[in-house]
């Protein structure tokens, strides 16, 4: 079976416990406000015409329409993107959800292409940000990503094991239903993540212009809020970043 039939697989698998994961679908207000607060800040002006790749359960998606945008979300998972309908409807917002391939994007002229999370488990990083920039002609691109595994310093790893520990602890159902097959993991060219300065160099890489990177320090706060007190000195996430292009 082809490496991406297998990720399709994986993401259908998985859509049913994905939301489960606090780091998957912040469901606090504060958190939500927190991200609401970059995305207002890092998008253009609504109503501007954005491309979530990847999108998921929706959890950019649904911000950004929130925001006033007029939001497209393609993924590979027609479980997922049920989700992501199914949410949408409840919220009364108007999402178009495509099923398809991230290096395929459906149409051009959108003012920005923005993705979470989904860097890592793209086969071909370079070449799929470089179809973005077309499919935006003159638009931005927003990353959002996050240090985890090989990208991670030292003392997060050491938090990331005792938020581990502090899980199976209190038996806390795992974050997804299985882990990500080793031998796809291992022919991605990202599988064991990506750190701040590779993720710099890709869109540099990859033709976009005038790149630039910050610390998400105000998601990291809130969701480190949004912990029981006695659970916040781990933190609740890898550092996050978002970098932007165009
Ligand atoms: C880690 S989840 C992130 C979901 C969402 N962006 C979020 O922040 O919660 C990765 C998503 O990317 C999708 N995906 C993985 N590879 C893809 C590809 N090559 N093309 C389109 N979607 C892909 C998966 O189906 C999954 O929904």
């Amino acid at each position: 079976m082809e490496p991406l039939e297998r990720i399709r697989e994986f993401w259908d698998a998985d859509a049913a416990c994905y939301d489960r994961s606090a780091s998957h679908h912040p469901s606090t207000p504060l958190e939500r406000a927190a991200w609401a607060g970059v995305l207002a800040r890092l998008l253009p002006a609504p109503p501007a015409r954005i491309l979530d790749v990847g999108a998921g359960t929706g959890f950019l998606s649904l911000t950004a329409a929130r925001l006033g945008h007029r939001v497209t979300a393609l993924d590979l998972s027609a479980e997922m993107l049920e989700r992501l309908r199914v949410k949408a409807a409840a919220a009364g917002l108007d999402i178009e959800a495509v099923e398809g391939r991230a290096d395929q994007p459906p149409g051009d002229g959108f003012d920005a292409v923005i993705e979470r999370h989904l860097v890592w488990t793209l086969p071909a990083p370079e070449a799929t940000l470089r179809r973005w920039r077309r499919a935006t002609s003159g638009g931005w691109l927003v990353l959002f990503e996050s240090a985890w595994g090989s990208a991670a310093q030292p003392s997060e790893v050491l938090k990331a094991w005792g938020r581990q520990a502090l899980r199976r602890l209190r038996k806390v159902a795992p974050a997804h239903h299985a882990h990500y097959p080793d031998d796809v993991l291992t022919a991605l060219p990202f599988g064991s993540g990506i750190g701040p300065g590779e993720l710099v160099e890709l869109v540099e890489s990859s033709g976009w212009p005038g790149t630039r990177i910050e610390r998400l320090h105000n998601v990291e706060w809130a969701m480190t809020r949004s912990l029981p007190p006695s659970d916040r000195f781990l933190g609740a996430t890898a550092p996050c970043c978002a970098v932007v292009a165009g």
